[in-house]
């Protein structure tokens, strides 16, 4: 089955959840996906024996307008797009690697169509097992999660649907899934059932504080952001309310989450 993402998107991409795969309209700048597969994601799941999904995840890097490619690098920024199967891993939901970014930028995550849980977890700087904080975003479709500084994250995606984010990020550095693999996931292991998760501690960590689940603030005027309003648009539109991801330490971050 073929479903039209365009309105939560704000461009022309298609999900095809017999492939499955995004697809796109005429005149984007859209190339073929990396594959995120079970032999790379093997040391940061809770369950390492598992024989199968192969293919976890794909992720489509630098889709835009061709139009829109010198307002894309006057304002140093990338907008990707990335499909996640609802297949479990295990005992775990189906989720990804998980990364932090480099010195203090933060990212914009759109999802675009399903559900997702957003871990976000931030260490000491000077012991990456020592868990300072730990937030879990619930969002649907149309809804935007900021990652503030120093957050590193992982989606996942409890199901039953495909999921499907976008996101906004600064285009002058690249994600460091190092420490992720150290200490063999994230914070917590998500298990199912999809509709009553539980959340495992990691014990690979010295230090871990309880979570603190939210939800995304519905408007954020200051980063432009309205649900369901696509994203995409602010690039041409009002892109200086992106500026927050190239000087993530200029803002307030404390009103990008609500209680659930
Ligand atoms: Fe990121």
């Amino acid at each position: 089955m073929t479903t039209d993402l365009s309105n939560f998107c704000g461009l022309q991409i298609q999900l095809d959840t017999e492939k499955p795969a995004l697809t796109s309209g005429e005149g984007l700048n859209f190339s073929k996906p990396g594959v995120r597969t079970l032999q790379e994601m093997r040391e940061v799941l809770l369950d390492k024996a598992i024989n199968a999904p192969q293919e976890l995840y794909y992720m489509y890097r630098d889709v835009y307008e061709i139009s829109d490619k010198p307002l894309l690098e006057k304002h140093s920024l990338r907008f990707d797009l990335t499909l996640i199967k609802p297949d479990a891993l295990g005992r775990e939901l189906m989720k990804t690697a998980g990364h932090y970014h480099p010195g203090s930028f933060g990212e914009l995550y759109e999802v675009v169509a399903g559900r997702c849980y957003c871990l976000m977890q931030k260490c000491l700087a000077s012991d990456y097992q020592a868990i300072e904080e730990v937030i879990v975003v619930e969002a649907a479709a149309g809804e935007k999660i900021v990652i503030p500084p120093g957050f590193g994250h992982i989606l996942i995606n409890p199901g039953p649907k495909h999921l499907v984010t976008s996101n906004w990020v600064s285009s002058r550095f690249s994600s460091e899934y190092e420490l992720y693999k150290k200490a063999q996931g994230a914070a917590y292991f998500v298990i199912g059932p999809a509709d009553k998760p539980q959340f495992i501690p990691n014990p690979n960590f010295k230090k871990l504080p309880g979570i603190k689940f939210v939800r995304p603030a519905r408007v954020i005027e200051k980063f432009g952001l309205s649900s369901p309003a696509p994203m995409y648009p602010l690039i041409r539109q009002d892109a200086g309310k992106l500026d927050f991801l190239n000087r993530p330490l200029g803002f307030d971050y404390s009103d990008i989450f609500v209680k659930p």
